[in-house]
């Protein structure tokens, strides 16, 4: 069995009213960089051209009442054709970095086997990207696994992590003399748990177990990637992804919400922040999932190879949780939050908790606090970035001399177009303003932040929530493809001439 670590879950105070960075003009160290992120299933469409496979999330969308409308990602943003379009946007806003995803499926149509065309996509991508002075920050694994693999077993399978590792190292043979920045996975925990044991999300499956040997399976397959890159590329920055959370219990002086709360944070944060960075599961969860055999699946040396030391910790951050064992009046009886809590009051969403595919979901309860809610029903928390960012330095990066980059933080809200045209969206404006002066506050008290990416570039298919949810800085006509860059668009391309969120 896994030693487990002894980081024992120490539930934080929230901070209460403003923080020192709440108004004024605000500064960023010189070199900080400023980006935009997508994901190539939300974006590119051209689901059957030039020999692309297919994706978990192809089968998955055909599963009726599996997406909102039976929306899928077939033609998207049709980013694959309008890429030089797309980079164009990327300089007019000013942006210095773009982080992207390739598709395993596109690259290798049945999870092994090169389609050179799909490799080409990638290589006019990022020469288009660096003739126009734009520093390409590639992401191996967005949740789309090549279909066939899933047929072979899938994340749960240990196989799928020495695949993924060919899968790296035949991306770098392709770029690696361009691309100097790679991270293994976005968002593991979505990959494992909602795709496996909520079912919520590709491949559709429901399994406490699966989930727990889908989330080992990723982290060893990001250990492999990473050993395989850096012996081929010393000078690569490597890293990967986290949504991590902030998990504060509703009533810190009740024993059980602070379990509770330490169970949350073990399943989102811990899981993954601690093998990588401290080469051990966390005790408290192998003793929560001990009869799940999740040990099993752990074999001597993997947590070795998980733990390979990373230059940039990618962190996604969109909100932190209240939690609670009870739920808060107003729950539904399937466990899902009311209208007033997690999930946003839409009659054509699926009635599911995204927050409730915990393994060891008895007595984990996300509580509304009553802060104003962006359009996918999440709290609008900046603060809880600042102590994110501030106990990941201390507690997990810092140690290890790893850097920490926001790669994703954004919000949905139901955009009006004006008669002119225009999109006036103060209110993802002032999201991402409040968001960056966070950041800052933790950098100023000591967190090494090296970049911001806004998510997201433009408006793109958003999962189970299919072309409902609008995260774009840039609006996207699907009739037309017309791309509208909004008021958060023109106010975040300044902010990135300026190095500086204005007063
Ligand atoms: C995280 C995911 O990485 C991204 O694909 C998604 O669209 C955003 N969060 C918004 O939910």
């Amino acid at each position: 069995a896994a030693p487990g670590t002894t980081v024992p879950f120490v539930p934080s105070t929230p901070l209460t009213g403003t923080t020192p960075h709440s108004s004024g003009r605000v500064t960023f160290p010189e070199g900080f960089l400023w980006g935009t992120a997508t994901a190539a299933y939300q974006i590119e469409g051209a689901g059957a051209e030039d020999g692309r496979g297919e994706s978990i999330w192809d089968v998955f969308c055909r599963i009726p009442g599996a997406v909102v409308h039976g929306d899928d990602g077939l033609v998207a943003c049709d980013h694959y054709h309008r890429y030089r379009e797309d980079v164009a946007l990327m300089s007019r806003l000013h942006l210095g970095a773009y982080r992207f995803s390739t598709s395993w499926a596109r690259v290798m149509p049945d999870g092994r086997t090169v389609n050179p065309k799909g490799l080409d996509f990638y290589s006019r991508l990022v020469d288009e990207l660096l003739e126009a002075d734009i520093l390409p920050w590639l992401t191996l694994y967005h949740w789309d696994l090549p279909q066939a693999l899933e047929e072979a077993g899938g994340w749960p399978a240990r196989d799928t992590a020495y695949r993924f590792a060919d899968y790296a190292v035949t991306m770098h043979e392709a770029l690696g003399d361009r691309v100097t920045t790679w991270a293994t996975l976005n968002e593991p925990y979505c990959s494992a748990f909602l795709g496996y044991t909520a079912g919520v999300h590709a491949p559709g499956r429901t399994s406490p177990e699966l989930g727990l040997a889908a989330a080992h399976h990723l982290m060893l397959g990001h250990g492999l990637a990473v050993d395989a890159l850096r012996a081929r590329d010393p000078e690569a920055t490597l890293g990967l992804t986290l949504n991590c959370t902030v998990s504060d219990p509703v009533d810190p002086t009740n024993p059980a919400d602070v379990d509770a709360a330490r169970r949350d944070d073990a399943m989102f944060n811990r899981v993954f922040l601690d093998p990588i960075f401290r080469g051990a599961y966390p005790q408290d969860l192998l003793d929560d999932v001990a009869h799940l055999n999740f040990a099993d699946h752990v074999r001597p040396g993997d947590l070795e190879v998980i733990s390979t030391p990373i230059d940039a910790l990618g962190v996604n951050y969109y909100h932190g949780s209240a939690i609670a064992a009870t739920p808060q009046s107003g729950e539904r009886p399937d466990g899902t939050a009311g209208p007033e809590g997690e999930r946003p009051a839409d009659p054509s969403a699926p009635a599911r908790d995204l927050r409730s595919p915990n393994p060891v979901p008895e007595g984990v309860h996300a509580h509304s606090r009553g802060l104003p809610l962006t359009d996918m029903g999440w709290e609008v928390q900046p603060e809880g970035l600042t102590r994110l960012l501030t106990r990941l330095q201390q507690d997990y990066t810092g140690p290890r001399g790893t850097s920490l980059v926001i790669t994703e933080n954004g919000a949905a809200f139901p955009d009006v177009v004006e008669a002119d045209g225009s999109i006036d969206d103060q209110d993802r404006l002032d999201y991402i303003d409040r968001h960056l002066r966070a950041v800052r506050d933790a950098m100023d008290a000591g967190a090494d932040v090296r970049g911001y990416f806004a998510w997201s570039l433009m408006d793109n298919f958003e999962w189970a929530l299919g072309y409902t949810k609008r995260f774009g800085i840039t609006r996207v006509d699907y009739a037309t493809q017309e791309r509208t860059v909004k008021a958060s668009g023109h106010w975040y391309a300044g902010v990135a001439r300026d190095n500086a969120v204005p007063a």
